[in-house]
């Protein structure tokens, strides 16, 4: 199973990217987190450049095809003005008309100094992953300390078990 994880901050030192790092490196068997970092490309959004008929700038095309080719999503984003920062919000306006995200299961959290924090951030980004049908799981903040990783474990493990052919096969 393949995990695409894409972080809402893109600063270089950000939290909510070490924690999709940690994320990468204990992942349970069969499963492969990919960091994709392709958010900063992506233009803003515009329709005017859906409907011209031409070729989708080769970001999107790029970012496109990441979500096409994963079984899931795990997003760690920070909250920006209250809401989701306006590239993880561009970026998923990109693919509102083309459909990856559709049903697609996408496991959500954001990285916090402490637990009240970021929690409308991941309000917001839980409303706009409900426009495009995607499936949600998880949506609380994992604060920095000694059960991070063990959080960001559970949450992978749920993300899993949400993947309709992960579960277990009948007999
Ligand atoms: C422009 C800006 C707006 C922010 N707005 C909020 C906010 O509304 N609520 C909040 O809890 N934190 C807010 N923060 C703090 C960030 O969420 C916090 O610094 C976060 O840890 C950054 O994540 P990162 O380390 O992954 O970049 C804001 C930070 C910036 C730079």
């Amino acid at each position: 199973m393949r995990i695409l994880a894409i972080c809402g901050s893109l600063q270089s030192q950000s939290g909510n990217l070490s924690l999709l790092r940690v994320a990468a490196t204990s992942t349970p068997a069969g499963v492969r987190i990919v960091v994709f970092d392709g958010l900063r490309d992506l233009p803003h959004f515009n329709p005017d450049l859906e409907a011209s008929g031409d070729a989708p700038p080769a970001a999107v095309l790029e970012w496109r095809r990441a979500l096409g080719e994963s079984d899931a999503l795990l997003i760690a984003t920070p909250e920006y003005g209250h809401s989701l920062p306006g590239s993880l919000k561009n970026a998923i306006d990109w693919v509102i008309g083309s459909g990856e995200l559709g049903g697609k299961v996408v496991g959500i959290t954001a990285a916090v100094p402490s637990l009240e924090r970021g929690r409308r951030g991941l309000g917001a980004l839980r409303d706009t992953l409900a426009a495009v049908r995607a499936t949600v799981v998880g949506g609380e903040p994992i604060a920095k300390g000694p059960s991070r990783e063990a959080e960001v474990m559970r949450l992978v493990s749920a993300i899993v078990a949400s993947v309709p052919s992960a579960g277990p096969a009948d007999t």
